[in-house]
């Protein structure tokens, strides 16, 4: 759908109404978004990314969750490479690895741009009796929603979300966010054959380090596995700092 506007024609998403410019970042209808806006159809990335993900987890604990924190992540803890600090979770989802941390003695703020992955965090963190700052926002676009700097950012499987264009926007965003000496962990999905060409991307060693190396100034990546219970080392931990 096209409007014009001041003398300008825009696309209009067919999500959320608004007109899509230049450089936002802006997906076409495939898939299960053809089942949501037909043939043709143009929305935000944000606004797809936002329903499809509220969509799978109303309908259940989606695939990705793994329904416990990341072993790997208890054991940087406890075996105290990682300390105590404020820490931002982008894509925090049902917010296992959250509640694991909070409980540790972090000061956790949990990302989602699903409201749905939100509520159900929230409603766990009151079980689990854990302080956790929750925000529904697009991390890499809604920079006033997130305020503050923070120790560590950590994410889980919240990369392969995104599509190439927005991917080096993120890693600056972390970076930006990072006070100095800050780290960031990420549990990346590692290469799959063939190549995933849509998401889950996955990545290899070569594809992150190229991401991160302009905004962080020493990194170390060895091979771990994604928590999901079949023990295949086939995900990547990075840990990378800033100046
Ligand atoms: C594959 S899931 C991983 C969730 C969680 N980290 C885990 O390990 O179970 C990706 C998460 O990122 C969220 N997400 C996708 N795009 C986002 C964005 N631009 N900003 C914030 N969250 C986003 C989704 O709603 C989803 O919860």
């Amino acid at each position: 759908m096209n409007a014009t506007m001041k003398g300008q024609t825009h696309v209009i998403c067919e999500i959320c109404g608004q007109p899509i410019k230049a450089d936002d970042t802006r997906v076409k209808t495939s898939g299960w978004l053809r089942s949501m806006i037909g043939d043709g159809g143009t929305a935000h990335y944000s606004c797809a990314a936002r329903i499809a993900n509220d969509r799978a987890y109303l309908s259940g604990d989606p695939p990705w969750d793994i329904g416990r924190y990341h072993p790997e992540l208890a054991r940087l803890v406890e075996s105290g490479q990682l300390s105590t600090g404020q820490i931002i979770i982008p894509g925090v989802g049902l917010g296992q690895n959250a509640i694991y941390l909070a409980r540790h003695g972090f000061e956790v703020v949990a990302v989602d741009i699903s409201q749905e992955a939100i509520r159900k965090l929230n409603h766990r963190a009151n079980s689990a009796d854990v302080k956790i700052h929750t925000i529904i926002a697009d991390f890499i676009i809604d920079e006033k929603k997130i305020e503050g700097s923070y120790d560590y950012v950590f994410e889980r499987s919240f990369l392969q979300t995104l599509p190439s264009t927005l991917r080096r926007k993120y890693f600056q965003r972390v970076a930006n966010i990072l006070r100095p000496n800050g780290m960031y962990i990420g549990f990346i999905r590692g290469p799959r054959h063939p190549p995933a060409t849509s998401q889950p991307y996955s990545f290899e060693k070569e594809e992150i380090v190229d991401l991160i190396e302009r905004d962080f100034s020493r990194h170390e990546i060895s091979k771990t596995i994604s928590g999901q219970g079949n023990g295949i080392p086939n995900y990547w931990l990075v840990k990378a700092y800033v100046n």
